[in-house]
């Protein structure tokens, strides 16, 4: 019988794989059929054959390409699948923010999706399994690219998700010739360890209340679901787009 989920046969690599949002999109892409390399500096879950947990370091250049290199030898071949979802939210006001902070944001969040998806497109290129089959690049941003709201010291986080959604539509109009598309999902805030508004509860709700028009946080797997669109075939003709997923913040 012939397997009709999205992802039956395809390979997957999913950074930051042990986190809220990494690990909601490694279950739904298994859920459809994938194989997954499932990357991060902690061991990612992995409950069977279709997970292959990768423990790497991305806050270098050699760690990411690393880590790519490894994911290929576990899946069995080339990547058709890349989603960028590692990452930091090192917090400081702007009288504050040392090189230190700086560099962590810029390093994970901007720097590590780009050579980890150079990574995976040299793969590919390598791969004679790998020709004619389309490839999907999905990084995960946010809106702090667009707007600093959430009252958090996020300047240079925000730089690095506004940085992210700008490489990956050069990303999309460099590699589209190669059967390769590119995509960005900016999520609002979503109920994962990295959110900060909900430690005092009750300001949480009031924040949310005003700002966010659905008046809650967004769900890991809400966001997956987005994901997995953009991976999929079913977004067949959309490359270097951003996928707004937030509840309406951005409408107020
Ligand atoms: N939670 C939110 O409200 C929210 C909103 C917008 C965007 N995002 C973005 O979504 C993505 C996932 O965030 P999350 O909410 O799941 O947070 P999370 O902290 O649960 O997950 C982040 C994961 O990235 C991994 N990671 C961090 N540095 C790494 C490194 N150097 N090498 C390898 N792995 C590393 C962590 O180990 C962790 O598992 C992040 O890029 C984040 O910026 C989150």
């Amino acid at each position: 019988m012939t397997d009709n989920r999205r992802f039956a046969g395809r390979r997957a690599i999913v950074t930051g794989a042990a986190g809220g949002i990494g690990a909601a999109i490694v279950r739904r892409l298994v859920s459809e059929g994938a194989m997954v390399a499932a990357i991060d500096r902690s061991a990612a879950a992995s409950d069977g054959s279709q997970v292959h947990p990768v423990v790497a370091d991305l806050s270098t250049v050699e760690g990411a390409r690393t880590a790519v290199d490894e994911a290929v030898a576990v899946l069995g071949g080339a990547a058709d699948i890349v989603v960028s979802a590692a990452g930091v939210y090192v917090l400081a006001a702007a009288a504050a923010v040392d090189e230190t902070d700086w560099n962590a944001n810029q390093d994970i969040n901007l720097r590590a999706p780009f050579f980890v998806a150079q990574a995976a497109v040299a793969a590919r290129a390598a791969d004679p399994s790998a020709k004619g089959r389309p490839m999907a690049i999905v990084n995960i941003s946010s809106t702090g690219a667009y707007r600093s709201g959430t009252g958090d010291a996020a300047l240079s986080y925000s730089a690095s998700k506004a940085g992210l959604v700008a490489l990956t539509r050069s990303m999309a109009a460099e590699w589209a010739g190669q059967g390769i598309r590119a995509n960005v999902v900016t999520p609002g805030v979503i109920d994962t360890s990295m959110v900060r508004i909900m430690d005092d509860p009750e300001s949480g709700t009031a924040w949310l209340k005003a700002r966010v028009p659905m008046a809650r946080l967004g769900r890991p797997d809400e966001i997956a679901a987005v994901v997995c669109f953009l991976a999929s075939d079913d977004a067949s003709y959309v490359t270097g787009s951003e996928l707004v997923a937030d509840g309406g913040y951005m409408c107020r």
